[in-house]
């Protein structure tokens, strides 16, 4: 069957096309037959056109237009006209196309899920038919959107003497801290490759290597539990910079954001960034990714309740805790027990026990804590809190990470609740000196919170042989609007630091040359202080189009079990490939 060639997309006719003979290729979204007028819309990823079949056509053509149903597969020739009853929801609402002539290439079952924006079907059921899903317009937007800023990417880094260079996917471990995903090697039975959690090794290597400034944009895997803004596979774009500090790369980046925004939004972001330091992150927003779009900044009031009546809070700063709060402007009336005790059962997953609320009025201050305090002490601490009559203040008594994580849940789970989150606003943020390290209470051990290979600053360079575990690092995120968009550090050039390093992280000479030896001995040879950064891809994508799931801006993404729904990926395998693998399923 000869191809119509098409002359326009779907969504590009307007009225200086009357008048003109065009052809469009795409899907049949709708057909009404209105007994002597069919009316059908065509559809491509650009949008979608009507087209007419009238009784001035062959009686063959109208039997045929007849015969088209849902997501048939077309080709319409025919003249633009002017439409009688214009569609001002629809781009192409001033026009319709008379049809001429008509190509059926195929034809469709009724489809399982509908092909529209604000469908609201289940989740599982879209990735299975995920095809389907891909013709609405908003994930093909999604796609192209990706795209542009993919290019922009290669087109800004590449400008700034970036070498895309390409790593291999069939690696030993990486040091990102989640778990792996594993492939058995068949030409070495009993060994596995591991797919890298993030070039991170490699990238080092090439720095080594000579490339002075890498860049890639890749695949990275790691098996974690899925979050809204977690895929099992996703996309990095990475790089690495040779002869660097702290303020060259951010530099870069600021520059990279101000390119994206302005191409794809049309927005002149001020530069620089405002930068924090990880402690003050904390202490004021009680998350290292702060979203600082609105208040409720955290107020310490351990020093006020230090020695008073009430139990809970003084058994958690015996305890070496403290005590905290915020207050949420105008939230008294709105948040009524109920929703307060909801709230309560919420940041229980964060570790926190419970919460002591505080409703300022014009008669006071009224609490579920009363009959420990005074009014004048509950007074105080509003007054502390900043808060005035109709808000609500919420207190957290805990560790440091409980209270912190409790009280940062509250602030963005109000906020979003209260409808303060603004997607149309950018607000980014440098977090910056990041402890080196961190305490891993489940495996009782610390663990490098960056990666082995980070930096202490230069002041506490002489810490980590004496007090390692309160160096603080080199390492910085890029933060917007509450979300980690990146994160890097200037590494470890220096064969020395990177001993006393790999002992404050209790690693014995055999665990460093098993897991990194090849690392460890490039560093012999001569390595250029460097230093880089990671952005999710995915993540970026999500934040400028507004998504509220990395899975609306990734074509194929696995489902909440880590599974490809349109593949059934994964699958089990045939008996023999097990056995060239050497491997044997315990039977359960
Ligand atoms: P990091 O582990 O911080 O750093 O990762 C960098 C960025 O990748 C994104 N990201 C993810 N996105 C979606 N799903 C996931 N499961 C996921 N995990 C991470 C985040 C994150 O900020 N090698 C270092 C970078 C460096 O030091 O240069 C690294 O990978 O947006």
């Amino acid at each position: 069957m000869a191809i119509m060639k098409r002359t326009h997309m779907c969504g590009d006719l307007r009225s200086e096309h009357i008048g003109q003979t065009v052809s469009l290729n795409g899907w049949v979204a709708k057909r009404r037959n209105l007994g002597g007028l069919i009316f059908c819309d065509v559809r491509d990823k650009t949008g979608i056109s009507q087209v007419v079949f009238n009784d001035q056509i062959p009686q063959e053509l109208f039997e045929k237009a007849d015969s088209l149903r849902s997501e048939y597969v077309v080709g319409v020739r025919g003249k633009v006209a002017e439409r009688e009853s214009k569609n001002p929801d629809l781009p192409t609402g001033d026009i319709e196309i008379l049809a001429e002539e008509l190509v059926i290439y195929s034809e469709a079952e009724t489809p399982p899920i509908y092909i529209k924006d604000d469908d609201n079907v289940d989740d599982n059921l879209r990735l299975k038919y995920r095809y389907l899903d891909l013709r609405k317009k908003k994930m093909q937007d999604n796609l192209t959107f990706r795209a542009k800023l993919t290019n922009i990417a290669r087109n800004y880094f590449a400008e700034n003497g970036f070498t895309e260079v390409e790593t291999p996917m069939l690696i030993k471990s990486t040091p990102e801290g989640a778990r792996d995903y594993l492939v058995p090697s068949r030409v070495n039975p009993g060994r596995f490759y591991a797919l890298p959690q993030s070039p991170q090794t490699f990238k080092q290597l090439l720095m080594v290597g000579g490339t002075d400034r890498y860049f890639q944009v890749v695949k990275c895997f790691r098996d974690e539990d899925l979050r809204a803004d977690r895929q099992p596979e996703f996309t990095q774009i990475d790089l690495e910079m040779s002869f660097v500090e702290v303020d060259d790369v951010i530099e870069i980046q600021e520059g990279f954001m101000k390119r994206v925004f302005k191409e794809l939004k049309g927005i002149d972001l001020e530069t620089p960034f405002p930068r924090m330091t990880w402690q003050e992150a904390m202490d004021r927003y009680g998350s290292d990714k702060p979203d600082t779009r609105f208040g409720f900044e955290l107020q310490d009031i351990t020093d006020m309740v230090r020695d008073c009546e009430f139990k809970v809070f003084t058994d958690a700063i015996e305890k070496g805790g403290s005590v905290r709060g915020i207050c949420v402007d105008g939230a008294a009336q709105t948040y009524t027990r109920k929703k307060i005790d909801k709230l309560t059962e919420a940041i229980k997953s964060y570790g926190a026990k419970g919460m002591v609320w505080m409703k300022v009025t014009a008669d006071g201050v009224s609490s579920s804590v009363n009959k420990f305090f005074t009014p004048e002490q509950l007074k105080e601490i509003a007054d502390r809190m900043g808060a005035k009559d109709g808000d609500l203040i919420l207190i957290v008594s805990d560790t440091n990470k409980v209270v912190w994580d409790a009280l940062g849940f509250l602030r963005r789970h109000m906020a979003g609740e209260l409808g303060l989150l603004d997607d149309q606003q950018f607000n980014f943020l440098w977090v910056v000196d990041f402890p080196l390290f961190e305490y891993d209470e489940k495996e009782d051990r610390w663990s490098a919170m960056h990666h082995p290979f980070t930096s202490p600053k230069a002041e506490d360079a002489d810490l980590l042989k004496t007090d390692p575990h309160s160096c603080k690092a080199n390492a910085y995120d890029i933060v917007l609007n509450g979300v980690e968009l990146g994160g890097g550090s200037i590494r470890i050039h220096d064969k020395d630091m990177q001993e006393d390093m790999f002992k404050a992280l209790n690693m014995g000479e055999e665990e460093i040359n098993e897991k990194f030896g090849f690392l460890v001995e490039a560093f012999r040879y001569g390595t250029p202080p460097h230093g880089g950064l990671a952005y999710g891809l995915d993540r970026l994508v999500m934040l400028l189009t507004g998504e509220k799931s990395i899975r609306e801006v990734i074509a194929f993404p696995k489902n909440q079990a880590a599974q490809c729904m349109v593949s059934e990926a994964p699958g089990l395998v045939d008996e023999t490939q097990l056995e060239e693998l050497g491997i044997r399923l315990r039977e359960e």
